[in-house]
């Protein structure tokens, strides 16, 4: 989540299965590379500014079921399962499920908005910020990374929606796992490059990174979702599987103003019941034909390399915004196939119209 020499942020994402009870949990792991030391959250924060704060925010979270801080034993950042930073510099506190509201009401995240943070953060939470907001490798590395060229392609952008993929070589580029720290970073990519892309959003991401969502949609990219928190679909009960894309569906809609016809199965997994209630929640079931496996890699030239190989007319190319390394792809990917007279269109402009339910893993070719 976060990532310099100063600070380096993991979160481990856990669900545990106890019937009624079952709850979401996560926890984030902050240490300094520079000394090899675990960050606290006491060593981030100002803790009685910060309880402060808290109980302050809380006051305002109105409707969520059993909510009341006054479960986290008179101690608010101390019992929190989570620290971190949102896309906009936004500091959140978040609690397990079970632990702070109702069981059901799932985990909790107390947000403080940017401005309100700077009497909080310690210098080392303003490095952890800093880290979250701009990551830079942890390691003080050279910088080894060639200027990019400037790009030799003729093939010049077809305007958003104007393509006709029998004429052209279409081809989609799809987003997994996000929207997340780099995601901004890779607007940046494809506005620059004028490519449209599609992103498959998890809710629980969208939730996290509101502005970078709402970015995505202004940008002119088609935007799918990819279920509430990444849950394998097939091993779920039909009403929880219609749950899990019905409120990503809602969250997309209700940030972006738009509604999602396009569904990710997470792995890729599927079966006649997701089929089902997909066709319910009303969205197309999207694969993908390329797998650049850049989330095994975390290799960009290797993820480069993938794409340019595999990629075929009518191909859908699967990536992860979640990884700065694929984020890094982008520009070379699209240099690459863009010299083999490829067109970028989003899924839907690639698929033409789509049944809710369907399975596609390509466009014609
Ligand atoms: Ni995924």
């Amino acid at each position: 989540m976060a990532s310099s020499p100063q600070a380096v942020e993991i979160v481990a994402d856990g669900y545990e299965f106890s019937g009624a009870t079952s709850r979401e949990r996560w926890r984030s792991i902050w240490f300094d590379p520079s000394s090899d030391t675990p960050l606290t959250a006491t060593g981030l924060l100002d803790v009685t500014a910060t309880d402060q704060a808290l109980a302050q925010a809380a006051t305002t979270m109105t409707g969520i079921p059993g909510f009341d801080l006054g479960q986290a034993e008179g101690d608010p950042l101390g019992a929190a399962t989570l620290v971190a930073f949102s896309g906009d510099g936004a500091l959140l506190v978040g609690y397990d499920g079970c632990q702070v509201a109702a069981c059901s009401a799932g985990r909790i995240t107390i947000s403080i908005p940017a401005q309100a943070t700077e009497t909080l953060l310690t210098a080392a939470g303003r490095a952890a910020r800093d880290a979250t907001l701009a990551p830079v490798s942890p390691v003080a590395i050279p910088t080894t990374s060639p200027t990019p060229t400037p790009s030799t392609s003729t093939v010049t952008p077809q305007p958003d929606g104007k393509v006709n993929c029998r004429k052209v070589k279409c081809i989609a580029l799809s987003f997994d796992d996000g929207p997340g720290p780099y995601t901004s970073k890779l607007l940046t990519h494809l506005k620059k490059a004028k490519v449209p892309a599609t992103f498959f959003m998890l809710g629980q991401q969208v939730e996290t990174y509101p502005k970078v969502t709402r970015a995505v949609a202004a940008g002119g990219h088609e935007i799918g979702v990819h279920t509430w928190d990444h849950r394998m679909l097939t091993r779920l009960t039909d009403a929880q599987a219609y749950r899990e894309i019905h409120s990503s569906i809602k969250i997309v809609k209700q940030l972006t103003g738009r509604i999602p016809k396009l569904l990710r199965p997470p792995y890729g997994e599927t079966n006649q019941a997701v089929a089902a209630q997909a066709k319910k929640a009303k969205v197309a079931q999207i694969l993908w034909d390329v797998d650049t496996l850049d989330w095994k890699t975390r290799d960009t030239k290797k993820t480069v390399e993938a794409a340019l190989k595999q990629t075929r007319r009518g191909s859908i190319l699967l990536l992860h915004d979640i990884h700065s390394t694929s984020v890094a792809a982008v520009p070379g990917i699209i240099e690459g196939l863009r010299k083999k007279g490829y067109t970028f269109v989003t899924v839907g402009q690639l698929l033409g119209k789509t049944k809710p339910g369907l399975v596609y893993s390509h466009g014609s070719r």
